[in-house]
């Protein structure tokens, strides 16, 4: 029997076991779900056992645990180093979903839950690959599984393992599914991530909530000089003011700005979808290059003050806002979170203090198209979906993969199963029942290719 058929006639199972992870809320932002982000890596190693791996072990770690497996086949056959997350973003606001995120629903051939694509269901297709590998005999290169569980709060231990266990992890490529394809129809491969710098602010005026018809227009208001500084960040054609925030980025050729444009991408498909009549960014940009190649500051959450029901006259001692940029190569975190502080702290006016503290942040990456890896993913989804995949640069993040190529020297390959519509990290994620398939479709022709291209 093939891997094909097996996957087949194994279907209802296949989406069964997902859904088994999906009904576990491992929230790994949360404290109150930590029970439930330690069963998810334990159901994760027991669905990695039963497949077939060897050694499968939850390594301990200062926050949770990495579910390791391998099954090394033959040591003269290249590795392949499975790299997934199992936790996943707050389901909150729950009240703006259709249907509870953490119980698993198919509507409209797509499965609703969080995490159902962002990251349970495209790393659960490597062990349903694997399996179907294993159990048709097509198992080509020795294969390593290190799924972490703190992809969404930043990956801060996941260093520290590979640091330690570079031999262990050594491999000849590092496969991940936890990006999004063009679409169904138009499969393609992120070939860059953004790096990332993530700060919060704080802003004290007063040393205590004051009455605002008393003090009001006599004393900074933080909130108010919140705002002022943060829209002073961009100037009228949404270029970021930050003194030196460009300098090191690596300005993408004409050439290369020509063939991206060459993508096909529909600008009203993708304001209809969002209910936008327009959309924003850099002047001097296409959206698709807003998101791919040109770095960006957000503000992710801004408060302070009275939010309560009714008017309170209070003038806040205190405003707060949790902000990001996102950068691309040659960019560095560190470099920007830096430059970031010091902007911050030179503009605010002596009526108020501010506070800067960084929190996670990640570098950017770019990947070859000219590589092994790269030309075996592209010939596996060329079989499966009967075209050549485009190479694409997604606006997100996955800040261990720039560290995979440092401490483990390893190329990475980002086959990711996703659309940019699944709404990640948003109410109502759901993921494809078809993505799923074709995911766990195409994985064992990776594993093919791969292992021919090293022949
Ligand atoms: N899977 C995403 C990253 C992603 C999504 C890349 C879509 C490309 C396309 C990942 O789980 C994620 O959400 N990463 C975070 C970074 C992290 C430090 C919280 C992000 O991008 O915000
Ligand atoms: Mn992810
Ligand atoms: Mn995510």
């Amino acid at each position: 029997m093939s891997s094909k058929s097996y996957i087949e006639s194994n279907r209802e199972r296949f989406l069964e076991e997902l859904f088994e992870l999906l009904r576990i809320p491992s929230i790994s932002a949360d404290s109150a779900f930590s029970g439930d982000v330690r069963k998810c890596a334990e159901t994760v190693a027991d669905f990695l056992k039963t497949a077939g791996a060897d050694n499968v072990i939850l390594e301990e770690t200062a926050g949770y645990p990495i579910v390791y497996g391998e099954k090394i086949i033959d040591t003269n056959l290249p590795t392949v180093l499975i790299y997934g997350h199992y936790d996943v973003q707050p389901s909150v606001p729950d009240e703006l979903w259709d249907t509870p995120p953490f119980e698993p629903t198919i509507k409209n051939h797509k499965i609703y839950a969080r995490g159902a694509c962002d990251d349970k269901g495209q790393m659960f297709m490597h062990v349903k690959a694997f399996e179907s590998m294993m159990q048709t005999n097509e198992l080509t290169c020795n294969v390593k599984f290190m799924i972490e569980g703190e992809e969404e709060v930043g990956s801060s231990n996941l260093d520290t393992y590979c640091k330690n266990n570079k031999e262990k992890l050594k491999a000849d490529v590092i496969l991940i599914s936890d990006t999004s394809m063009l679409a169904n129809d138009m499969p393609s491969i992120d070939v860059g991530l953004r790096g990332l710098s993530y700060v919060e602010v704080e802003v004290t005026g007063p040393n205590i909530d004051l009455h605002s018809g008393v003090y009001g227009g006599a004393v900074a208001n933080p909130i108010n000089v919140l705002c002022d500084m943060i829209a002073g960040m961009k100037d009228e054609n949404n270029h970021i003011t930050i003194p030196g925030f460009y300098k090191d980025v690596l300005e993408v050729s004409p050439e290369d700005r020509a063939a991206m444009a060459k993508t096909p991408f529909s600008l009203d498909i993708y304001k209809s979808h969002l209910e936008i009549d327009d959309v924003m960014g850099e002047e001097g940009f296409s959206t698709l290059e807003r998101t791919g190649i040109r770095p960006t500051l957000d503000v992710n959450g801004i408060w302070g003050g009275y939010t309560g029901e009714g008017a309170k006259t209070v003038l806040p001692s205190k405003a707060y806002a949790k902000i990001s940029m996102r950068l691309v190569p040659n960019q560095s975190s560190e470099t920007i979170t830096k430059l970031f502080t010091d902007y911050f702290n030179s503009v605010a006016p002596k009526s108020v203090k501010v506070k800067v503290t960084p929190h996670h942040g990640g570098e950017p990456v770019l990947t070859p198209t000219d590589s092994v890896p790269y030309k075996a993913a592209a010939a596996a989804m060329k079989d499966t979906f009967g075209k050549d995949p485009i190479p694409t640069r997604g606006g997100g993040s996955i800040p261990i993969v720039a560290l995979f190529e440092k401490e483990l020297e390893t190329k990475t390959v980002l086959m990711g199963f996703g659309l940019d519509s699944d709404a990640i990290h948003s109410p109502n994620e759901h993921y494809g029942v078809f993505n799923y398939f074709r995911g766990i479709e195409t994985i064992p022709r990776f594993f093919y290719h791969f292992a021919e291209m090293n022949k």
